[in-house]
């Protein structure tokens, strides 16, 4: 049984070291500087807890995936709205000169954990330095938790570890979403249908109806012998076992790019070979409304359409239905960075969204197998 923050007995946290491995994995702008908060934000509620009760709380996250990212704007960013302090160093002298410097209720940013080779080898030798920083490790990384990295996995072998406040709430809400009360709609977006397949045969045994948009549409159209365009395509395509389950839904009509760079809303058929799909139309929207409108449970990830490129519009569309469902007592699960990023323009407050994931990978792995590789190393 995972053990949490809240275990931890009453006065054992005052004045002790606590690890927390935190996912402040954030976006950057053109800039180089943070351009949304919201997993942080979601990660503070652990720190505080910690921090409010005596703990010297260190914590520790990547971002990006290159050796040469920093932590540096992640820290000037979070320092507008939290009380930290930061040092660019892991397991150096520098991070054990500040750690010991620490006060009760501090809390210190370490550099990025993938800045040393040895975390994404999941390196013991790693875990072992980093477990000797501190005497307690949390877990509150919950977006990351689908890696079976050094920080992740392996400094639970050499310390007291627990799950963080945020992994709690994440694992709770999602369990739920394994079962979903019925009726129970699930939308799904995104790329790579090969990574999805698995998740998409399992949601079509578990959800009354799941529809399939973003790129992953695409590949249903190729799939049905339909033009595509230039339009992007996965290397694998659904089968026949997939398209014609009585729960599935694709779209019925989409909005293309042409090749002057005008988008036209058409059906699939009439797609051509200049064409490229963005995002779905309005009579998929009203396809999928008379579920959305009776679903007791939503889960939805992945945006309809081409975000990056601003094809917003339809997402926004059905944020608003599933928004409505929300305030009329439905569980609306919605996840992915893309997703939220994608809504972020709509105009409806997050509180009023529903449940926000803060996991893109991790939530679709923790559906498909109902646990992560860090949340099993926690015991
Ligand atoms: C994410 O952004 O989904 C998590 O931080 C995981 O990042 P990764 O895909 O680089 O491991």
């Amino acid at each position: 049984m995972m053990k949490t923050v809240n275990d931890i007995p009453q006065g054992e946290l005052k004045g002790k070291r606590v690890l927390v491995r935190t996912d402040l994995n954030l976006p950057l702008d053109a800039a180089g500087e943070v351009s949304n908060l919201f997993r942080a934000k979601r990660g503070w509620q652990t720190i505080q807890y910690l921090s409010e009760k005596g703990a010297k709380v260190i914590l520790l996250s990547h971002i990006g995936n290159d050796i040469e990212d920093s932590m540096a704007p992640v820290a000037r960013a979070m320092k507008k709205h939290f009380s930290l302090f930061y040092v660019p160093d892991i397991v150096g002298n520098a991070a054990r000169e500040a750690i010991a410097e620490m006060k009760e209720g501090d809390v210190l940013l370490l550099e990025n954990i993938r800045r040393d080779p040895r975390e994404k080898k999941n390196d013991e030798s790693l875990a072992k330095e980093l477990a000797s920083l501190a005497d307690i490790y949390v877990n509150d990384s919950f977006a990351v938790d689908h890696r079976v990295h050094a920080s992740l996995v392996s400094v639970p072998k050499f310390m007291p570890s627990y799950a963080g406040l945020l992994v709690e709430e994440e694992l709770e809400v999602l369990r739920k979403a394994r079962t979903p009360t019925r009726p129970s709609f699930a939308i799904l977006g995104g790329a790579k249908f090969e990574t999805k397949a698995p998740l998409i045969k399992l949601l079509l045994q578990t959800y009354d109806h799941v529809f399939i948009t973003g790129a992953l549409a695409n590949d249903v159209f190729k799939a049905r012998g339909l033009p595509v365009g230039r339009s992007r395509i996965s290397a694998q395509l659904p089968e026949k076992e997939v398209l014609s389950h009585p729960g599935f839904l694709a779209p019925v009509d989409v909005v293309v790019e042409r090749e002057d760079g005008q988008a036209q809303t058409k059906k699939p058929e009439q797609v051509e070979d200049g064409d490229k799909i963005v995002d779905i139309g309005p009579d998929s929207l009203a396809l999928i409304a008379p579920y959305i409108e009776k679903a007791n449970f939503i889960l939805w990830n992945g945006p309809t359409g081409l975000y990056e490129d601003g094809y917003t519009s339809w997402t926004h569309a059905v944020a608003a239905l599933t928004a409505k469902r929300f305030a009329d007592g439905a569980s609306v699960v919605i996840g992915g960075g893309d997703t939220i990023a994608a809504i972020e323009g709509a105009g409806i407050k997050q509180e009023n969204l529903g449940f926000l994931s803060t996991g893109g990978g991790a939530m679709l792995e923790y559906l498909l197998k109902g646990t992560l590789p860090a949340i099993e190393a926690l015991g």
